[in-house]
């Protein structure tokens, strides 16, 4: 039985940052649990890994690397922790995290708070021998002097821990950093970090913004190909602001949750439009349920990831839509989740 009904009306009386660092410090004293097993059915190989479920852990929850093993052991099939920076960082004035509950969603503008990747390298360092697939979403300083330097150096620092580095280049809180989606910067920044990577190293994995222009899907999905890019990850928050209720509709920051979904989606067919196939992509924002996971991995996503959808639900959900996918795979007679990928495109 799932405790959360309970723990909810509590954490929710909190403001949305206190409840979470309540929740990090809460997860940490509880023992680790052995990841749950996953039906076959759900196991699939994407960019050299092997993946139990494809429900994973988005970053952002996991910021410095405190519970990744815990997360796992709550039945995410992968997790992906960060983002980090080279140097510590105390990221924006507070209030910065907002949930907009009648929405089912969050406005962030936290701006890259974390406590730095030698932090994170050490917390990592005690979970490798664990089973399980913890990403490490990599960042720069915002007051960096050479930003592309920042990700060529996270690249080197964190690749000996992780089982996969994100680059991630799609957070509307640090200003300017978007940019670096815009062709030629893209360029300058790929080609630093594929030569900042050793041979044997981890795959690498680009994280986009959802609110991209014509085109743009086309020349990332290129360059991705060009510098060897293992995986793009679709999408971060949104700057755009759809229809909201809620009295936190106007804040500042990224939008995520339910009513990113539709752009979400979008933007993931845009990207498996402009890359047939030919490079993976992760589904993200505003995954709630089995039914929602399963249509993102139709429309190109051979994983998903959430994190907002898990306020509002409790960490059993990526459990439970990971047994939804099998049993709706059973239900059709299908043997292994590899193959629904892409069905619709
Ligand atoms: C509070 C919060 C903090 C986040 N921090 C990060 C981050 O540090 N790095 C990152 O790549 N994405 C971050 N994200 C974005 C999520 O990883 C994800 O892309 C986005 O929230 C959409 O998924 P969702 O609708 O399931 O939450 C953050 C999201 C939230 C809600």
């Amino acid at each position: 039985m799932s405790l959360y009904p309970i723990i909810r009306p509590l954490a929710f009386a909190l403001d949305a940052e206190t409840a979470h660092r309540a929740t990090i410090a809460a997860l940490k004293l509880a023992p680790k649990r052995r990841p749950p097993d996953f039906p076959d059915s759900l196991r699939s190989t994407v960019a050299g890994l092997d993946f139990p479920s494809p429900v994973g852990l988005a970053a952002g929850f996991d910021k410095n690397a405190e519970v990744p093993e815990h997360m796992l052991g709550l039945g995410f099939g992968f997790v992906e922790v960060g983002t980090v920076t080279p140097e510590p960082q105390a990221g924006n004035p507070k209030p910065r995290m907002f949930r907009l509950v009648e929405d089912k969603a969050v406005i962030n503008r936290l701006g890259f708070n974390n406590q730095g990747q030698a932090e994170a390298w050490l917390r990592l360092r005690e979970c490798r021998h664990l089973a399980g697939i913890i990403g490490v979403n990599i960042g720069a300083n915002k007051d960096s002097a050479d930003r592309i330097a920042d990700y060529a150096a996270g690249v080197q620092a964190m690749s000996p821990l992780a089982r996969y580095v994100t680059i991630n280049i799609s957070s509307p809180n640090t200003p300017g950093l978007r940019q670096l989606q815009d062709e030629g910067a893209l360029k300058a920044l790929l080609s630093a970090v594929s030569e900042a990577r050793e041979p044997g190293g981890p795959p690498v994995f680009l994280k986009v913004a959802p609110d991209l222009g014509e085109g743009e899907p086309d020349q990332i999905v290129r360059a991705a190909i060009q510098h060897g890019v293992d995986a793009i990850i679709v999408a971060n928050t949104t700057v755009s602001r759809p229809a909201l209720k809620s009295r936190h509709r106007d804040e500042a920051g990224g939008l995520s949750g339910a009513p990113l979904k539709p752009l979400a989606l979008k933007a993931l067919r845009d990207f498996r439009a402009a890359s047939g196939g030919k490079i993976p992509l992760i589904g993200v924002g505003g995954i709630a349920t089995a039914e929602e996971a399963w249509e993102r991995m139709r429309a190109g996503a051979s994983l998903v990831q959430l994190y907002t959808a898990m306020v509002y639900e409790g960490p059993g959900i990526a459990r439970r839509i990971a047994l939804g996918l099998a049993a709706r795979l059973k239900r059709e007679g299908i043997a292994s989740i590899s193959e629904i990928v892409g069905a619709d495109a």
